[in-house]
């Protein structure tokens, strides 16, 4: 009798644990401080690696041409890439971050192939309903803790280019082949991809 009490118990207390959990925001979703400030992911290298771009950065083509081109890995955070798969939508509280990286070339054994070397910058995305447009684009400064989100002509860039040339949403999902394959079997690719 007392074990059947104890599993009715036990049973019970899993129930409000996930109905507590349900209601809360993802553990990993973003954190802030003056309420839209965000704090710099401290573990984003455990976080989903969705792919890498060499040479895809947005500087003007001729100042692209005079340097070597760099990598941007781009990492999100697990409860948002499982939503993901599941929906081929961003759930609120998804946050996506773009790692650059210097790249180089010409050491053995393969002298012509690139590969990664020097951080050079970290920015970030996040999709967030506490946004009057859903979404907040930021650059975080070398060594800095947390990044006020970016205003006026400095987001219009990010907010532009991730409008007019991403596959879904505001993201590049077009870069990131595992999930395109998932976005056009749920349909949400957008038109033109
Ligand atoms: C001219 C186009 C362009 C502009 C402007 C731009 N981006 Fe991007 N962004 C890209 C491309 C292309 C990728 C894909 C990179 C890759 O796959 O390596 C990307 C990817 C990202 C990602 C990874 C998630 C995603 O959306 O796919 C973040 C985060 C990001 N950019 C932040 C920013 C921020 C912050 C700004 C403004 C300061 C900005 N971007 C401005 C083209 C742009």
């Amino acid at each position: 009798m007392k074990r059947l009490w104890v599993a009715v118990g036990s049973s019970w207390l899993l129930a409000l644990a996930a109905a507590v959990h349900a209601q809360q925001p993802a553990a990993d979703g973003p954190r802030y401080v003056n309420n839209t400030s965000l704090v710099r992911p401290a573990n984003y290298r455990e976080w989903i690696f969705l792919g890498s771009g060499l040479g895809l950065t947005y500087e003007a083509e001729a100042a692209r041409a005079n340097q070597a081109p760099s990598f941007t890995n781009v990492f999100v955070n697990p409860s948002s890439y499982r939503a993901f798969m599941d929906s081929g939508k961003w759930p609120d509280g998804s946050v996506f971050i773009l790692e650059v990286r210097r790249s180089a070339t010409g050491t053995e054994p393969n002298t012509t192939g690139r590969f990664q070397t020097d951080f050079l910058a970290l920015e970030a995305e996040v999709k967030d309903s506490r946004f009057p447009d859903g979404w907040a684009f930021y650059g975080f400064q070398q060594g800095a803790g947390s990044a006020a989100p970016l205003a006026a002509k400095e987001a219009e860039q990010c907010v532009e280019c991730h409008t007019k040339h991403t596959a879904v949403e505001r993201t590049f999902v077009q870069f990131y082949p595992t999930l395109l394959e998932v976005a056009r079997k749920k349909g949400t690719v957008k038109p033109g991809f």
